[in-house]
């Protein structure tokens, strides 16, 4: 098997780009003399140690597929409901494998990545179905509009390898590779790849695997294999080989804090026998969101939200021989587990980059609206941002008291009032840097780029997460924005006009003029809505397949706001 590649990266695609100025956590590892055909491979787009970024998403941005008509100098009014966190969800998704009874989860909102979480659990054998909690009907999702609550059945697993198909829909399928590995001792998961915004290796992810007692390999194809078993490892189907569970590991470290690895490595040291310390963990709120499900259906995790998590397993490899026996002597042909939590029902946290998306929205078009639900300290850094830039902010109770249990001070649900600069020479230029949590989220980077177009003076917006998350600047600037991006830093010159006629204070709108602009990613389309609704006239923003990824129902909660929006499918 060949050992885990060195962390000494030698400078490649990103070299290019100016890699020298990464920080070493930030360049892919690189592997032996297979490695050269892994970056082969990986300048292709299907391995995650080397790539860069994926054809696809450019591809998809010349101008296929459906687009939202954005009315410029939009005035926005009301009240918008916040729907569950994606990236929460996502997690809580395939966290469900570690549960051998059922999971119900409720405030799941209706998003195409959701929906592909869900295709991935299925292609193992979950049972997932969408409750109607009034009349208690559950159906299958394919028939269903709408999620809201669902029950995910991972009683019995009927393979532990992933296949290309379901996963290469969804990057974050590889959240799912640390839950499948803990339970059944055993996992196949193809890298996921590159994507516009980055290479995003999974490094971190392997190293855990292997810090908890896998040994992790990844095939000719880009696949990764992970087990628990000992000795020769050449038959795929892992149903009668691995019978220890994965071994706590008193001093795990991260390099960087990076999310989906906190996720894998939490959960899956959450069966693992003995306790696990992750340090340099991350701490965004979907971290914690996660560990609170795992702890309602057994598992033990404290310090899930800081830099530090505790874990002690719930594996025990007496009991896991015990289990194999017992299921080979009655021939059960579904992967046996190695170890398991029982099940609960949990309600997803609020989506805190939705709602930041909608607060630059009111902020851009100097409009006073709310928002419910919203958890103030997973907002505040956005907000801060936005109080830099002239904004003011009050607080209500929400309409609708949803949460109950575990709720404190800092998880506190409510309605959050933005109100805009007067004017706009008081909308004031902003300089912030992304970071992992409690910092500014990479996430609402590009929106904040069109919050500072909005400014009365020059920005500075540093992306530090993502190593090519600047697509959106090109299409800001075909819009007439004055914004350049030179490596990691992205300057909004605000409020210029680079067409011949200024707007006066009255006019809402800038000198944006109306063009088609493309979408490569999810939040650079969003930004690119969020642009549209400032320019003169009606901008076509092409790239749904990202927005539908991550925002549920936009256009028709920005119409509900009064902003004329209109989707055009063809
Ligand atoms: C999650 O991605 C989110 N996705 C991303 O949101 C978000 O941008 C990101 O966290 C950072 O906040 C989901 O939750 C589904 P990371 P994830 O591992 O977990 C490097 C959106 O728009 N890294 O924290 O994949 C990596 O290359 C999406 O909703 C390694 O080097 O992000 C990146 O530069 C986009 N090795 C940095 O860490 C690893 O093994 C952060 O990545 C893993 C990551």
């Amino acid at each position: 098997m060949a050992s885990m590649p060195s962390a000494r990266a030698a400078p490649d695609a990103l070299a290019r780009r100016g890699a020298r100025a990464q920080p070493a956590w930030r360049r892919p590892v690189r592997h032996h003399a297979a490695c050269a055909r892994v970056r082969r491979d990986a300048r292709l787009g299907t391995c995650a140690y080397a790539s860069s970024s994926a054809p696809t998403a450019r591809a998809s941005g010349a101008g296929g597929g459906g687009h939202l008509a954005v009315g410029g100098d939009a005035r926005l009014s009301g009240l918008v409901r916040v729907g569950g966190a994606k990236n929460a969800v996502l997690a809580l998704l395939a966290g469900t494998l570690a549960c051998s009874e059922p999971v119900t989860l409720t405030n799941v909102p209706d998003l195409r990545d959701v929906r592909s979480m869900i295709a991935v659990l299925e292609s193992v054998g979950a049972k997932v179905t969408r409750l109607n909690e009034s009349t208690g009907d559950a159906r299958t999702v394919s028939d269903v509009d709408g999620l809201g609550t669902l029950r995910v059945d991972c009683s019995r697993i009927t393979s532990s390898a992933f296949t290309i198909d379901t996963v290469s829909k969804l990057r974050a399928s590889f959240f799912a590779a640390g839950p499948m590995l803990a339970r059944t001792g055993w996992v196949e998961m193809p890298l996921p790849g590159g994507c516009a915004i980055g290479a995003r290796p999974v490094d971190l992810h392997l190293r855990g695997f292997e810090a908890l007692g896998a040994r992790v390999r990844v095939t000719e194809e880009g696949t990764v294999v992970a087990t628990t078993a000992v000795g020769d490892d050449d038959d795929a189907d892992g149903a009668c080989r691995s019978t220890a569970p994965l071994r706590g590991r008193a001093d795990m470290s991260l390099r960087f804090p990076s999310v989906g690895a906190t996720h894998s490595l939490m959960t899956a040291a959450a069966l693992a026998e003995g306790t696990t310390v992750i340090r340099g963990a991350a701490a965004e709120p979907e971290v914690a969101d996660l560990a609170r499900m795992l702890n309602a259906a057994g598992a033990d995790i404290r310090g899930a939200g800081t830099d530090t998590i505790t874990v002690r397993g719930v594996g025990d490899a007496k009991a896991a021989a015990r289990m194999a026996n017992d299921s080979k002597k009655k021939g059960v042909l579904d992967v046996a587990s190695v170890a398991s939590l029982g099940g609960c029902a949990h309600r997803a946290i609020p989506d805190r980059i939705e709602a930041g998306t909608f607060l630059v929205a009111a902020a851009v078009t100097r409009s006073s609206i709310e928002l419910e639900p919203v958890i103030l300290n997973h907002v505040r850094s956005t907000m801060d941002v936005l109080e830099a830039f002239g904004c003011a902010f009050e607080t209500s109770a929400v309409s609708e008291k949803s949460r109950t249990e575990n709720e404190n001070e800092t998880s506190r649900e409510v309605r959050l009032r933005v109100i805009p600069p007067a004017s706009r020479t008081d909308a004031r230029p902003v300089t912030f840097a992304t970071a992992p949590f409690p910092g500014v989220p990479t996430d609402m980077q590009p929106q904040l780029c069109v919050l500072a177009s909005a400014a009365s003076g020059v920005s500075f917006c540093r992306e530090t997460v993502f190593e090519s998350r600047v697509a959106h600047v090109e299409q800001l600037r075909l819009m007439g924005v004055d914004a350049v991006a030179e490596g990691e830093t992205v300057t909004v010159r605000g409020g210029a006009t680079t067409g011949e006629s200024e707007v006066s204070d009255e006019q809402n709108a800038y000198a944006y003029e109306t063009r088609d602009v493309f979408g490569s990613d999810l939040r650079a389309t969003a930004a690119l809505v969020l642009a549209g609704l400032c320019a003169k006239g009606t901008t076509r923003v092409f790239g749904l397949e990202h927005l539908d990824r991550g925002y549920e129902r936009l256009d028709e909660k920005l119409r509900a706001l009064g902003a004329d929006v209109a989707r055009r499918e063809e």
